[in-house]
């Protein structure tokens, strides 16, 4: 089905490619939230094209967007921005292509690097949103919410009863983060604070900061008389997930880490345990998934991300063991508001030619005053981009 575009501001009657005022085209993919992004895209003179329509782009309408002038690229973690895609948009001018999303398994990255596009992403606004989420879901699959959501909306609640939906007490056991980066990290800080847990964490180098960090906190637990928290990196992912009550998936989505859940390492989790990923579904073998959940009807799961979303492997909706999301780790106003902003800032910062930020901290670009740079661009050092931290 033919899909939906507005334009912003109105377009002159020729087209942009002759247009002598030397206006930037752009094209958002899909409408994004909030205001701010139109009027940073609008003051760095760029007229943009925005896809209203719901549903994802196709290779073949993406091309035909890019059209034969295009100069940047607001997209969707649901798009592939491969080598065709990405040689499409610099053949038509393209300096820049901005992920509106941290993670970037969807793009090429490598062949955008030699065909000279810088890659944007939207880090550090989705950190605490996405932990959140993280947390809500290992509490929904712990306490069995969805499942006693149903039952009572079906009118099944006919009074308090002993061993109406039993589920699993959180506090003072082990909790496993695969993936400790800043959001892996900061559920790692939500769950071992609120609830006491103790933390093994599997990633590709130590997290040195986060391990002083639960070193302090369980001083602090020792000076009020309560058990101290201990923070212990697994040597491999196999021990982790023998001594986790609850695992939690947080790792980029790579060759390594695809089907990093597998039938196999499932087999080592406890019967009762609790599985959540919030980071790309491919990290999980769904077929797998689907099996384990079915043989094991105590082992519970939190899903806001799927092998081949939006589609679910067969087998896996019926399951009430497992809690479902579509894909909302970062889906609170604030922070899709502000991944706008750092989209249209990299994408303007670029095409007005600033250098990359390699200064501390990302807020400074939700502001009226940013520093003349683009907050997160990927590929800035293989391009050759130069640097600002101010
Ligand atoms: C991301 O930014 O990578 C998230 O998955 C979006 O919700």
């Amino acid at each position: 089905m033919k899909k939906k575009w507005t334009t912003f501001p109105p377009k002159a009657n020729q087209p942009l490619a002759d247009n002598p005022s030397g206006s930037k085209r752009v094209v958002v993919t899909k409408e994004l939230p909030g205001n701010a992004w139109k009027k940073i895209l609008s003051q760095a003179a760029c007229q943009v094209e925005v896809c209203t329509s719901l549903d994802a782009l196709a290779a073949n309408e993406l091309r035909s967007a890019i059209g034969t002038h295009c100069d940047g690229v607001i997209g969707q973690l649901n798009e592939v921005w491969n080598n065709d895609l990405l040689s499409a948009l610099n053949a038509a001018g393209g300096k820049v292509y901005c992920n509106y999303a941290v993670g970037f398994n969807n793009v090429d990255v490598a062949a955008a690097t030699s065909l000279r596009i810088a890659i944007g992403n939207t880090p550090e606004v989705l950190t605490e949103t996405t932990a959140e989420m993280g947390v809500a879901l290992t509490f929904a699959a712990a306490r069995r919410i969805a499942e006693a959501d149903t039952f009572v909306r079906a009118g099944k609640f006919t009074g308090w009863q002993p061993s109406l939906f039993l589920g699993e007490l959180l506090a003072g056991k082990t909790l496993g983060v695969v993936g400790a980066g800043r959001i892996g990290s900061a559920y790692a800080q939500m769950m071992v604070e609120g609830h006491k847990m103790n933390l093994i964490y599997f990633n590709t180098k130590p997290n040195v900061a986060l391990e002083k960090y639960f070193v302090s906190y369980g001083k602090f637990l020792s000076s009020q008389g309560q058990t101290a928290v201990r923070c212990t990196m697994a040597s491999t992912i196999e021990e982790l997930l023998s001594a986790a009550d609850v695992v939690a998936l947080f790792p980029a989505l790579n060759e390594k880490t695809h089907h990093l859940i597998n039938r196999k390492r499932l087999s080592l989790m406890k019967e009762n345990a609790i599985l959540v990923n919030l980071s790309r579904g491919p990290v999980i073998d769904e077929a797998a998934l689907v099996n384990h959940c079915t043989r094991h009807p105590n082992f519970r799961v939190g899903l806001d991300v799927y092998e081949n979303e939006p589609a679910m492997e067969k087998g896996l909706r019926e399951l009430p063991n497992i809690v479902l999301a579509p894909h909302l780790g970062s889906a609170t106003l604030w922070t899709r508001e502000n991944m706008a902003v750092l989209a249209a800032r990299n994408l303007a910062a670029v095409l007005n030619g600033y250098p990359a930020w390699n200064g501390s901290g990302i807020m400074k670009f939700l502001g009226e005053h940013p520093p003349k740079a683009a907050p997160s661009i990927i590929n800035a050092r293989d391009l050759g981009m130069t640097f600002s931290h101010q």
